[in-house]
């Protein structure tokens, strides 16, 4: 278990302009994403920004067996470690950026659950992520994104009708930033 998480670490390290952080989210950031899951039968949940698969394990342990899960990582490597490490029938990996969620996802969306790094990305890529997820997302439904800053809630804020933003006490600190969509 240590020795993976020193593994995942390096991988982080290795690519860090592209993960944004040192390590995997924590054990904290797992529970608390996970609020708003709906746990009802024939869910369609979204993740972005897999890494090695941390959430995407808690993501499953959550949904019911008739529910999927889109979780969509940037690097290949990431795809193929949690092709081996998660085999879960559930679980549809897609090697491509959130930012082309629209090409990959037809049918209405009950769930989002991201950790990718948003201030690594342009004002338009970022806002375009949030825009495509509220027009995929069913109503009274949210999109939940842990970062390590507050500065990009306000473009949560342009799009969705309700935001939290919820502060965890780690080091460094954790922000999860939870969005739904009025009814
Ligand atoms: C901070 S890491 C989070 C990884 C893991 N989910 C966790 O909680 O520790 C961000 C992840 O997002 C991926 N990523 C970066 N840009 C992305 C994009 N545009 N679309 C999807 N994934 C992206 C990175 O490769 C990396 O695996």
């Amino acid at each position: 278990m240590m020795k993976q998480k020193i593994k995942t670490a390096l991988q982080f390290t290795k690519n860090v302009l592209v993960t944004g952080a040192l390590t995997e989210t924590s054990r904290k950031v797992e529970i608390e994403i996970c609020r708003y899951l709906p746990k009802g039968e024939n869910q369609i949940i979204v993740e972005y920004g897999m890494g090695h698969g941390n959430i995407t394990r808690e993501i499953l342990n959550h949904i019911s067996p008739s529910s999927k899960l889109y979780a969509f990582e940037v690097k290949k490597e990431f795809c193929e470690h949690v092709k081996k490490t998660i085999q879960d029938d559930r679980l549809i990996i897609i090697h491509d950026g959130a930012e082309k969620v629209k090409d990959h996802i037809k049918e209405e969306v009950h769930s989002v659950i991201a950790s990718i790094p948003f201030s690594f990305f342009s004002k338009e890529k970022g806002l375009g992520i949030i825009q495509d997820s509220y027009d995929l997302l069913v109503k009274d439904s949210y999109y939940s994104q842990v970062l390590y800053t507050k500065s990009n809630f306000k473009k949560f804020q342009m799009v969705f009708e309700e935001c939290e933003m919820k502060k965890l006490k780690n080091f460094p600190t954790e922000y999860i930033y939870h969005c739904r969509k009025g009814s």
